[in-house]
């Protein structure tokens, strides 16, 4: 139902009512009232009429009786018949033998007795018809109606006119607006805000919509900063990934470079070691030489002789050629994973070392139990627990710890091979022991912090193991955890 039918459905039906009720209760009430007025009046007139025939009829004078009657019907053409007899009942108005006037619907009759004292005179009959009322009713009826109804007609047009101007139509435009502000339109027209409630109605939604206006142009501000900041984050995004590539490639070269280094580090102590392993075949040729020389010289070089002194002579030189092979092996670099004995890569490395640990009484207390098998690089490993060796042998060193030890232990669990190495060297300072395996920490005049790094990256990034260290009551104690092989039934989770 539009807003029209719903301001006119009340005027027509109040409109509706207020007919109703003056034709059906109002007017017969007020016409039920003129009609008793009109015969009380009549009753008045003829009781009045009597008092004046009174004397006439006492006196028996039929002329004066006749012009009164006569004139007062000519006066009062509602009297639709005026009968007087006297107190024989002879009529005495009008003649006898006048025809008598039929009587109508709505009339009514009057009767008055004339007396004089206790006599009575005679009767006075008036038959008063209501027709000229009820028709003069009707017409007033009629006019009033009509008057009433113009009335009504107009004020309701005109109220409706009102209506339709000041709340139907305005409140139209509104309902416009909305839907264009609805649709993104932000001038759609308003009526002009009057000062009633519809004119309140107009100025809180021009309100509203200059509110809605503003947020809107704030949030398409903001989108468009979003939208710039995502521009500057993705252009930024775009130079971090180069950036990251060409820092990730250049940690590769350093990494790279650093593994060089921890190997030449290597190859010092391999030097070193050489040189030990050599000193007594050295001698040893030295010797076997010399005797060649002094049995020439007293004439004692047989054939045989000879033969004995080459021999050996060439025994000692393939034990330090194998000497070379086996470190050769050490640096030989791993092409891919495979599965490898770990106890077999932990005495590698032990092999490199065990010339410097000689030179300097470090005992060597090992338990390295065959069959634990992992999967990795065996010379990386080998690596990666040469270093934790060279820094047990270097504290125990720096300390001069007359009985210097090194305890090495492998054992399998949780599905792990452990390797534990733990000196007597004093242990880490606590306040490096949280960096140690950062690149480049060392707490040493000529050290270059590499050695924990490197082994910290070959155990966990190129192994999938770890390393921990932590200090005991004599020394630090690293661990090195590595994944078992899977495919080796020798492997069985301990
Ligand atoms: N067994 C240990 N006992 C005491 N301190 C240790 C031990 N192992 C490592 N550290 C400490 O950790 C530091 C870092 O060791 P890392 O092997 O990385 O470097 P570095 O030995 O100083 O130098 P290099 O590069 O020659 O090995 C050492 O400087 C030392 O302070
Ligand atoms: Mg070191």
């Amino acid at each position: 139902m539009n807003l029209r039918l719903k301001l006119f459905l009340p005027m027509a039906l109040v409109f509706t009512g207020l007919m109703g009720y003056l034709v059906i209760v109002w007017l017969p009430s007020v016409e039920k009232y003129q009609v008793e007025m009109f015969h009380r009046q009549q009753e008045r007139a003829t009781a009045s009429l009597v008092q004046s025939l009174l004397p006439m009829v006492a006196a028996q004078q039929l002329g004066d009786i006749h012009d009164t009657l006569d004139s007062l019907r000519r006066e009062n053409p509602e009297w639709v018949e005026v009968e007087l007899t006297d107190s024989r009942n002879r009529r005495l108005y009008p003649l006898p033998g006048t025809a008598k006037v039929a009587s109508g619907p709505g009339e009514r009759l009057q009767e008055h007795a004339l007396r004089l004292g206790n006599d009575s005179l005679g009767i006075l009959r008036v038959r008063i018809s209501e027709a000229a009322l009820l028709e003069s009713l009707h017409q007033a009826r009629q006019a009033l109606l009509g008057a009433l109804g113009l009335g009504l007609a107009a004020s309701f047009f005109l109220l409706g006119l009102v209506l339709d101007l000041t709340v139907r139509r305005p409140v139209q435009r509104l309902a416009q607006a909305a839907h264009a502000l609805k649709e993104g339109g932000f001038h759609a027209a308003l009526p002009p805000p009057g000062r009633d409630e519809v004119g309140d109605l107009v100025v809180s939604f021009t309100a509203m919509r200059d509110q809605v206006r503003l947020s809107q142009s704030r949030l398409e501000q903001e989108v468009a900063e979003r939208r710039e900041a995502e521009e500057h984050v993705r252009q930024l995004n775009a130079g971090l990934e180069t950036r990251i590539r060409e820092e990730v490639e250049r940690s590769r070269q350093k990494d790279h470079i650093l593994i060089q280094q921890s190997r030449l580090a290597a190859m010092g102590e391999m030097v070193h070691n050489i040189a030990h392993q050599w000193r007594q075949p050295l001698n040893a040729l030295g010797l076997l030489v010399r005797n060649l020389k002094d049995d020439y010289d007293y004439g004692e070089l047989t054939a045989e002789r000879l033969d004995q002194t080459v021999n050996d002579t060439l025994r000692l030189l393939q034990r330090m050629s194998t000497t070379v092979d086996d470190f050769r092996e050490f640096f030989r670099p791993d092409k891919e994973k495979a599965d490898f004995d770990v106890a077999e890569a932990v005495r590698q490395a032990l092999f490199i070392i065990q010339g410097a640990l000689k030179n300097y009484s470090i005992a060597v207390d090992e338990e390295l139990p065959p069959q634990i098998v992992a999967e990795g690089f065996p010379s990386q490993f080998a690596q990666a627990v040469l270093n934790i060796l060279m820094n047990a042998k270097e504290a125990i060193q720096e300390r001069h710890v007359a009985d210097g030890s090194i305890r090495i232990r492998l054992t399998r669990e949780g599905g792990q091979a452990l390797v534990s190495i733990e000196d007597n060297g004093g242990g880490i300072p606590a306040e490096a022991l949280p960096r140690i395996f950062d690149p480049y920490f060392t707490t040493k005049d000529k050290g270059s912090g590499i050695g924990l790094y490197m082994t910290k990256m070959i155990v966990e990034k190129n192994m999938d193991g770890s390393v921990t260290a932590a200090n005991t009551d004599r020394g630090a104690r690293f661990t090195l955890a590595l994944p078992l092989s899977s495919l080796l039934a020798g492997n069985g989770r301990a």
